[in-house]
């Protein structure tokens, strides 16, 4: 418990591509992509930007030096800054969360694996896409064997550790992720009448904003920076007191946002060249732009990186994801690594079961209009995380103390201080804006 054998990240480098590594995923390009399509392109995109500077950077201040300060995972972390009360809740909260999103989460990851080695093969034009889509989620065998290799090479990683593991694969394959992100860019900027794709992403339209796209807006912000759960708390936990919070902070806000904002210049420029409709939903990435890279010159050596990419930028947010649980049973019940990983990676595979299947044998599944994943997804993303982040800032704002978060901020002294201003962010803004976009999105959502 906050003993002197914790792994520490090697530099402030590494603590910055491992949390990038975390908040880079399915997040920024899957699921950006098809929320922006589904919500009307830029106007969305604004409200989601102005989330993320104005609760997703706080935030996210504020739960690493929660880890930071305490040294302990999101469980140990909460009892050790407020003893003897119920807050530790909140931790456990967001390792219910972690078990929710990673168990979908490598489901869509195991498609992407899989639809690398399918664009080996190529993708070749006139053949239906969405029919090759369909078939390979109804299967019933394919996407499980996909979903627990995609488990299993998570868990190669977390059982090597937080240094020999997470921080070694970070810095491999966050360099890889941002030269091919860049090589499909120029591709997409590149098709002819690209310019409408550009406009689409770029000229909001008001007329289409409702609490959903508030409340959608807003998950998004949490789950593409991976916040409102604990993961921000446990890789703080593992940042040496030598370096500092805020800066940290915006360099893994600033990476986050430049790949959503990059992965939308790649996908609808070419989406809209080849005269595809942009509200794919979640089958955008792998109906559409299959049917994309198709139809352009080296379309199956673009479709390959493009795949890769998407597997490898989940990969490293999985990493994240176990690390949250694996971490508590390591602090908290004295747990081995290697045992910890592999029962925790074995359990989410399990519940990861229903989600593969919600496409062929438990297709009949219809929770309020949605099928099983599409029902974890809203759940852990529109609201466990929004709640998590919500509990998070009352916690620090009324419990902790503004004053506290500060102080650790600033701590050494880096580029960006935290100066009063945080604590009117934190004691009202905070709460007060995600508590409204909670209950009028839930409501509008469902009434
Ligand atoms: N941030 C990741 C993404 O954008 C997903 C994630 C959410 C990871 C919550 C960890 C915690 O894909
Ligand atoms: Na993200």
């Amino acid at each position: 418990m906050g003993n002197g054998n914790r792994e520490q990240w090697a530099s402030r480098f590494g603590f910055i591509l491992a949390a990038a590594g975390s908040a880079v995923g399915l997040g920024n390009i899957w699921r950006f992509s098809y929320v922006a399509g589904d919500q009307g392109g830029a106007a969305f995109v604004l409200i989601y930007l102005i989330a993320i500077i104005l609760i997703g950077y706080p935030l996210m201040v504020t739960e690493i030096a929660i880890g930071r300060k305490t040294q302990q995972s999101p469980i140990g972390a909460f009892k050790s800054l407020a003893p003897d009360t119920p807050w530790w809740l909140t931790g456990a909260l967001g390792v219910l969360a972690a078990f929710v999103i990673l168990s979908f989460y490598s489901v869509v990851a195991g498609w992407s694996l899989a639809y690398t080695f399918k664009a080996i093969g190529g993708f070749v034009p006139g053949l239906d896409y969405e029919t090759i889509f369909v078939e390979h989620i109804t299967d019933v065998f394919a996407p499980i064997f996909w979903h627990a290799l995609f488990m299993i090479l998570t868990l190669l990683v977390i059982t090597a550790g937080v240094v020999k593991g997470i921080q070694r694969w970070a810095k491999i394959l966050m360099p890889m992720l941002f030269v091919i992100l860049i090589a499909l860019v120029l591709r997409g900027l590149t098709l002819e009448g690209a310019s409408a794709g550009v406009s689409f992403y770029l000229s909001p339209d008001f007329g289409e904003i409702t609490g959903e796209t508030f409340l959608t807006a807003l998950g998004q912000a949490f789950f593409t920076l991976s916040l409102g759960m604990g993961v921000l708390i446990t890789y703080g936990s593992y940042l040496p007191k030598r370096e500092n919070v805020s800066d940290s902070a915006g360099w893994v806000i600033g990476m986050d946002t430049m790949v959503a904002l990059l992965a939308g210049f790649a996908i609808f420029p070419a989406v809209f060249s080849l005269g595809f409709d942009p509200a794919g939903g979640v089958g955008l990435a792998f109906i559409t732009l299959p049917a994309v890279f198709a139809e352009m010159p080296w379309g199956g050596f673009f479709g390959f990186l493009f795949f890769l990419l998407l597997s490898i930028a989940a990969l490293t947010s999985a990493f994240s994801l176990l690390e949250v649980v694996v971490a508590w049973l390591i602090d908290e019940k004295g747990w081995d690594r290697i045992k910890a990983s592999l029962l925790v990676g074995f359990i989410i595979f399990l519940l990861g079961l229903p989600p593969t299947l919600g496409y062929s044998l438990l297709s009949h599944v219809n929770i309020l209009g949605m099928d099983i994943l599409d029902t974890y997804d809203f759940i852990s993303g529109n609201i466990l995380l929004p709640l998590g982040g919500l509990l998070t800032s009352i916690f620090a704002g009324y419990v902790w103390k503004s004053k506290n978060v500060i102080a650790e901020a600033n701590n050494p002294k880096g580029k960006i201080i935290f100066g009063e201003w945080y604590g009117y962010i934190i004691q009202y803004l905070l709460p007060l804006a995600i508590g409204a976009v909670l209950i009028w999105g839930i409501v509008d959502t469902f009434f």
